[in-house]
């Protein structure tokens, strides 16, 4: 256990009475929940993303009808996260997908929710290298159980049998654990997802998600011009 910030209690965050048998918080107890807070939003975001905010570009740039149903999802995010509701950026390369749907899993660590982010092609290179030390089956609990899982990029993988069939069995736990989910895809178009990832995951994805279309182009490249 770690030591108390202010020398004050044992470490455990807690001073215990023994006459009448009572704990109480120690004057460190709330530096260490921001501590271990900052911690898990330094492990979970990447630098990139880390200072994404509503007020901030690019998130001001971004199309505002989009932003505002990101923001309503936000407002709501605690009774959002436990009746499992999710949200799906989808569009082209470069729109903002990914700023926005770090923007909420950003707001669930700070809420003090747990909260996990993948890329789908490195989700699916854990997975693999779970067959060798035998841990799968913990890797799906962890993946389940978290209030939040955030996966981006999903269709942008190349698709095999045992891709679609991880990918499927990661949404259809959380699916019946009715647990939140929050996506972005490069397709919009319905017809393909369902060619690309199988309908039985797109159909459980659609009941999950709210689905946010952004259109527009890469805005990496203006970046470049700029
Ligand atoms: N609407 C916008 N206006 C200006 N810059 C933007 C806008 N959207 C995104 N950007 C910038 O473009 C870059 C890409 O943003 P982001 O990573 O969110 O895109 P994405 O939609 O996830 O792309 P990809 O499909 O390639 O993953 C970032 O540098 C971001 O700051
Ligand atoms: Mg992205
Ligand atoms: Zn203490």
């Amino acid at each position: 256990m770690a030591s108390c910030l202010l020398g004050i209690c044992d470490g455990s965050g807690f001073l215990y009475e023994e006459e009448t048998n009572t704990a109480r918080d120690c004057p460190c107890r709330a530096q260490m929940i921001a501590r271990n807070k900052a911690r898990s939003l330094s492990a979970v975001i990447p630098e990139r993303y880390r200072d994404v905010a509503f007020d901030r570009f690019p998130v001001t740039e971004i199309d505002p009808r989009i932003v505002s149903a990101t923001r309503r999802f936000v407002d709501r995010l605690e009774t959002n996260l436990d009746a499992g509701r999710g949200l799906w950026f989808m569009g082209p390369v470069g729109t903002g997908k990914t700023t926005l749907a770090m923007l909420v899993t950003k707001s669930a660590l700070e809420r003090g929710r747990s909260a996990a982010r993948y890329s789908l092609p490195g989700l699916l290179s854990m997975i693999r290298k779970t067959f060798d030390t035998g841990s799968h089956n913990d890797l799906l609990d962890r993946l389940t159980a978290v209030d939040l899982l955030h996966i981006d990029d999903i269709g942008a993988e190349q698709t095999t049998p045992w891709v679609l069939e991880e990918l499927y069995s990661i949404i259809n736990a959380r699916y019946e654990e009715q647990r939140s989910l929050v996506i972005t895809t490069n397709i919009l178009d319905r017809e393909t997802l369902c060619q690309q990832i199988t309908e039985r995951t797109v159909s459980r994805l659609t009941e999950m998600c709210d689905e946010l279309p952004l259109l527009g182009h890469d805005h990496r490249l203006d970046l470049r011009i700029a």
